[in-house]
């Protein structure tokens, strides 16, 4: 029984790491691209972009923390920090960043929320963890030049976001696996560990949601469905 139990939390310390070290690999990009545009002088040095230097910053650390506390806690019993926000204006935000990093491939994003002023309740920082994860394998599976669209609504009880682009896609038989941990599709650019979809899966159950993969007839849909009152 002890034995089982110390397997147990080993394996979920190694979980943990592997969780923690994928989520900080894309701030940590960001950061360096800001950095670099610094340097080479391509960005002016403005309290603006230091101001977007330090929250990179600090999103990181949260991630830290929050993988921190959930190893303390040795079960996944972290509270959500929930607040109210535009869903409009957090997707800009993120999305810009990331079509700052080199491998954006002049993707256009279009972001299309209806009401324009639809407000969510999440936890943003696990929220971001989720609009990352899909919009960069969004970026990976997409042509240069080609669209991503970002669709928000809300139907009766749940807030709906859809991740679009129109690239190589999923065939149907692969699914369901790709959400699990360290599972890849045939059709993938590599480089990546076949993680990222399983986060954004586990986050998404946080906020008591779900994330499907939707049929499409060229590229990829992935829709986020989570309840308006989480309360
Ligand atoms: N938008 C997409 N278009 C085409 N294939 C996709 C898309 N998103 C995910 N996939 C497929 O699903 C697999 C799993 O995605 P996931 O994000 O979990 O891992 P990864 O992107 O391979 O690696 P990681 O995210 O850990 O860097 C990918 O390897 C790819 O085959
Ligand atoms: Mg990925």
């Amino acid at each position: 029984m002890r034995h089982r139990s110390f397997a147990k939390s080993k394996l979920l310390q190694k979980e943990l790491i592997s969780n923690v070290s994928h989520e900080l690999r894309t701030p940590v990009s960001i950061l360096k691209a800001q950095l670099e545009n610094l340097a080479d002088g391509i960005d002016k040095p403005s309290s603006a972009l230091f101001e977007q230097m330090v929250n990179t910053v600090d999103e990181m650390s949260d991630l830290i923390e929050f993988f921190l506390g959930l190893s303390r806690l040795q079960v996944n019993k972290q509270k959500l920090n929930l607040s109210s926000f535009s869903l409009g204006d957090y997707l800009e935000e993120c999305v810009d960043k990331l079509t700052n990093l080199s491998n954006a491939k002049g993707l256009q994003f279009i972001i299309d929320i209806n009401p324009e002023n639809m407000e969510i309740v999440a936890d943003k920082n696990r929220f971001r963890q989720i609009v990352i994860n899909l919009v960069t394998n969004a970026i990976e599976h997409s042509n240069t030049s080609e669209k991503v669209i970002i669709q928000g609504f809300q139907n009766k009880k749940n807030n709906v976001i859809r991740f679009i682009d129109f690239g190589v896609g999923i065939p149907k038989k692969d699914s369901k696996r790709l959400f699990e941990r360290f599972e890849q599709g045939n059709i993938t650019t590599g480089g990546g560990t076949g993680l990222g979809l399983a986060i954004a899966q586990w986050v998404a159950q946080m906020h008591k949601g779900d994330i499907e993969l939707l049929d499409s007839d060229k590229g990829s849909i992935f829709e986020l469905t989570f309840p308006k009152n989480l309360s």
